[in-house]
């Protein structure tokens, strides 16, 4: 039962409304109205220096920053694109999140995280005092293993705490760690453990999510075979956590079999016994490399975005404070997986730094019932919830009564992030889970930006259902036209940024020809984010989609290269052409066209292979939805698919604008009368 407070006008009418702060907040808001926030803005831009070096004043540096602290060049025509900041500064980032919170800032026994697992009876609470002691203590195994300063480490884990003392642990000695989100599969780990030459690997046993049970060692261990095989590169350490410790059935048991090679794997509760609680930290300067994030990227490679010390630290730190306007008591949740650019800023950095307490979440939305997310939000009185537009259509779905049963009046600011919110799920989220009372702040950033870059403030911005509202700090959006040229006012176009902010990346790991070309080359002088966006008339900024060949399923992006790669690596597929259609939960769901082999048939096994190929190679979260046979494809005369055209397909729409330039138009027909209409 779709819920029943979003009244139809309201729906209709959401993107003319507009939702004030609530005055509740405004009292003690670190950003307290409109003008506060336009002071704050200007300072930010005009003065940069006297704005960061404020920021920078909250932290500890072995070397403080002095001089200038912003040195770049955006513009390729000019030269080498590059960002620096406060370079020559010397800092830990371990340091400033743990030992500065626990030594100068007396929080050792303050919780950091209330971990909740995957069911409802598992959960643990550790306080900033213990986790200074496990990062200490793993950052020493890291060190006894060989690990160094710039070494890169692939972490493959589930939401566990071990997965925050494992990054954590490597950002103390100056290793820069490379997760990858534990959906992957076997083939995107080693692709990643390849592509950035990676040391070590640190996975667990397993884990359980909703009642599947998968064994992530196992998916390790392929990973590492192909790293052999592939480029014999030998992951020396491979580290494992025991996770599945007393949560095996017999069942279970009989199913996980975990392979052990003595030579490169061992335990880590074992190594932890003997590691001491105290690790010197490794002082760094502010632009050496804190960690590598894997994002799709359109040539279906994906792209190691590279971000450094002290801008990462300082604009994840400063964005949390702001836009989530963190007070010492509240109890903050992001459902993001730490395996994603979100969890990196908004669960282990941004929260840390502050001081934060956090719920970490291992689960699924609805396991073991679908009120799972309002029954933790009830059970740690979280104050600030940040999820993502995906969720709360999923959650939606299942109606209001899942949540009447839960007091969520602890809740007092809502979050979202990842892709565009339609109005009618923005309104259930405030109407029903923040019961009006709580602002919704839209979100928009990426992997490359490090941290939030268009945002609303919750006690200062008047919000309208569906836009990212303003720039943050030290951010300077622009609007460009096709030509290039900038576009004032009211208008729509590319979203580029003028000028490097804190927490920019810096380059693409072992590729800055790549960074350039994918973000500086089309428009000299701006970073192009791959979105479109329209500015209204107020000046309110809405992202309207990507503008290349990236797919956005459920917040996660995937570009249609890696899917069509995935595709045509079966036997009997000859050709496939991926694109997005809308989806009501997730936001965009994968629509495949793929042509056969001469002699080979479509048949529904043919359909299931192609999925289960999709899984194996990228992961679940690219299983397509629709698999179309198809004879052929809509190509112009040169041979490029058009890909307009094909979407359109996807969703039977027939108004295709201008195909003069199709080699063969009546394919397009054939296509029409033959497409999917329910989902593989
Ligand atoms: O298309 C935009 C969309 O997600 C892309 C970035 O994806 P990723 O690097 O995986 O990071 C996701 C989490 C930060 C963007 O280029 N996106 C992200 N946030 C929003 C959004 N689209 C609309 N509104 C948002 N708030």
């Amino acid at each position: 039962m779709p819920s029943q407070v979003n009244s139809a006008c309201e729906v209709a009418c959401a993107e003319d409304l507009t939702y004030p702060p609530p005055p509740s907040l405004q009292g003690d808001a670190h950003v307290p109205d409109f003008n506060t926030y336009k002071d704050l803005y200007r300072k930010s831009i005009q003065n940069p220096q006297e704005f960061w070096m404020d920021v920078a004043s909250e932290f500890y540096w072995k070397t403080p920053p002095s001089g200038k602290l912003f040195d770049y060049n955006f513009d390729l025509t000019k030269g080498k694109i590059f960002v620096e900041f406060m370079k020559g500064a010397k800092t830990n980032v371990c340091y400033n999140v743990l030992d500065r919170n626990v030594m100068e800032k007396n929080l050792g026994d303050k919780t950091a995280f209330f971990w909740e697992g995957n069911a409802p009876t598992d959960s643990s609470v550790i306080s900033y005092g213990h986790l200074l002691k496990e990062v200490c203590k793993f950052a020493n195994i890291l060190r006894k293993l060989g690990v160094k300063k710039g070494d890169r480490v692939a972490i493959y884990l589930p939401m566990i705490p071990e997965l925050v003392y494992a990054m954590l642990a490597c950002a103390r000695i100056g290793a820069i760690h490379s997760i990858v989100f534990a959906g992957f599969s076997s083939e995107s780990l080693c692709e990643r453990i390849l592509d950035s030459q990676c040391a070590a690997l640190i996975t667990a046993d397993g884990v359980f999510r909703g009642e599947k049970l998968i064994n992530l060692k196992q998916i390790a261990d392929e990973a590492m075979e192909r790293c052999k095989e592939k480029a014999q590169l030998v992951v020396k350490n491979c580290i494992v956590v025991k996770h599945l410790n007393g949560r095996l059935n017999n069942q279970h048991k009989a199913k996980l079999q975990t392979a052990w090679n003595p030579d490169v794997d061992s335990w880590l509760d074992e190594l932890m016994v003997e590691a001491s609680e105290e690790c010197e930290p490794e002082w760094m300067d502010a632009e050496d490399p804190l960690f590598i994030l894997y994002t799709s990227g359109s040539t279906g490679k994906p792209k190691g975005v590279v971000h450094t010390v002290a801008g990462y630290l300082l604009y994840t730190a400063l964005t949390f404070k702001y836009v989530f306007d963190y007070h010492d008591d509240d109890v903050y949740w992001s459902t993001a997986d730490i395996g994603w650019i979100t969890g990196h800023s908004y669960i282990t950095y941004g929260p840390l730094a502050n001081g934060a307490t956090s719920v970490m979440f291992e689960g699924i939305p609805t396991y073991p019932h679908v009120g799972r997310f309002w029954e933790i939000i009830e059970k740690y009185k979280v104050t600030t919830f940040y999820t993502a537009p995906t969720a709360i259509r999923l959650l939606m779905k299942y109606g209001d009564q899942a949540i009447q049963k839960y007091d969520l009046n602890s809740l007092k600011i809502l979050g979202t992030v990842g892709e565009p919110i339609n109005s009618e799920a923005w309104l259930w989220y405030y109407n029903v889970i923040g019961n009006r009372r709580c602002p919704i702040v839209d979100t928009f950033w990426q992997t490359e930006t490090g941290g939030h870059v268009l945002t609303p403030l919750p006690a200062a911005t008047p919000l309208k259902p569906g836009s990212a509202t303003f720039p943050f700090f030290g951010v300077v959006p622009a609007v460009l036209n096709e030509q290039g040229v900038e576009l004032e006012g009211e208008a729509e176009g590319y979203l580029v940024f003028k000028q490097p902010w804190p927490s920019i990346m810096r380059t693409l790991y072992g590729n800055h020809d790549r960074y350039e070309n994918t973000y500086f080359n089309k428009f000299p002088g701006f970073y192009v984010a791959g979105d479109g966006c329209r500015r209204d008339k107020d000046g309110y900024i809405w992202i309207t989609g990507r503008i290349d060949d990236m797919l956005n399923v459920s917040g996660h992006l995937l570009s249609t290269a890696e899917v069509e790669s995935a595709l045509t690596e079966h036997p009997a597929v000859a050709e496939a052409a991926v694109v997005s259609r809308p989806h009501q939960v997730k936001g965009e769901c994968i629509y495949c066209f793929v042509i056969l082999k001469d002699g080979k048939k479509f048949t529904e096994l043919i359909t299931q292979e192609l999925k289960k190929q999709v899984r194996e190679k990228i992961g679940p979260i690219a299983t397509p939805d629709f698999i179309q046979n198809a004879p052929g494809l809509p190509k112009t005369r040169s041979g490029k698919i058009m890909r307009r055209v094909l979407r359109q397909i996807a969703r039977n729409e027939k108004d295709l604008g201008d195909v003069s330039t199709l080699a063969d138009p009546n394919i397009v027909e054939v296509l029409f009368s033959q497409r999917c209409e329910a989902a593989a």
